[in-house]
């Protein structure tokens, strides 16, 4: 409560806050997220899955789990959490969302400055000419209409760079912002995970699991993103 009402401050006094969210952000939507016990990661190999090598070597595969993720995320939606980052947004508390989220929430809650570092599932694309598809056509397990190539989700696969507009724009933020709000992600996954370290301003994380990965932080809030976002929402307020 005392750390929440000091942030909360932080966040009136700051000039530039950039936020980074992880797939924590989201699981209160209803998404699973990666590493935690019900996450996707407990579940599949992403090697096997989510890579290049798999999209390749088992199309079957990885168009059967792409099918399930696209498909949970049409039951979900964003939750209060996202809408307050979009308020705060709106009313000049924060800059920018630099998320490692591929479902799209932030824009559709309404923030504008988001950089998706990961892409985003429902941007179908072919992967051999790389023209735009549809969510329908991916799941009909359709052909490319240009060029018969097969259609994926335009999310980073494992091997593969991070899309340089976004992952630039995050940077560039980052060296600016007096304050960074790292929320629920375990910071495993490089180079996201590098960019809490590229601010000189200060650092609060916000997660369920607070324990190591809170600890190279100025402040650590344990809790879940939306509950707490509500509640320095309603100190701000
Ligand atoms: P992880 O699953 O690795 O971490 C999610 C973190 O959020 C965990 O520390 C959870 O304890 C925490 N968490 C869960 N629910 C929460 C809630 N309601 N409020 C606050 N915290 C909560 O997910 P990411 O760090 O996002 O990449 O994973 C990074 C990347 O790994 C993903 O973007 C994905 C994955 O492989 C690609 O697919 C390229």
């Amino acid at each position: 409560m005392k750390d929440i009402r000091l942030l909360s401050e932080w966040i009136q006094q700051s000039r530039f806050t950039v936020v980074l969210t992880g797939a924590g952000m989201s699981t209160e939507s209803g998404l699973p997220d990666f590493r935690s016990k019900s996450g996707w990661w407990k579940n599949y190999d992403p090697t096997t899955i989510a890579s290049v090598d798999a999209m390749v070597a088992n199309y079957s595969l990885f168009h059967e789990f792409y099918t399930m993720r696209l498909k949970t995320l049409a039951g979900c939606s964003p939750h209060r959490g996202h809408y307050i980052l979009a308020d705060w947004e709106a009313r000049g508390l924060v800059h920018s969302i630099a998320t490692q989220n591929v479902d799209g929430f932030h824009k559709a809650a309404g923030s504008r400055r988001v950089y998706e570092l990961h892409g985003s599932l429902k941007s179908i694309r072919c992967s051999g000419c790389g023209r735009p598809g549809t969510v329908e056509d991916f799941l009909e397990r359709a052909d490319c209409r240009c060029c018969g190539g097969r259609l994926r989700p335009g999310v980073v696969l494992f091997g593969e760079a991070l899309p340089q507009d976004a992952w630039n724009s995050a940077l560039r933020d980052m060296k600016k912002a007096d304050l960074v709000l790292v929320i629920g992600t375990s910071l495993q996954v490089y180079p996201a995970n590098q960019l809490p370290s590229m601010t000189a301003g200060k650092t609060a994380f916000i997660n369920y699991e607070v324990q190591g990965t809170g600890s190279g932080f100025d402040m650590a809030v344990q809790g879940k993103a939306g509950e707490v976002l509500a509640e320095l929402d309603r100190m701000i307020k």
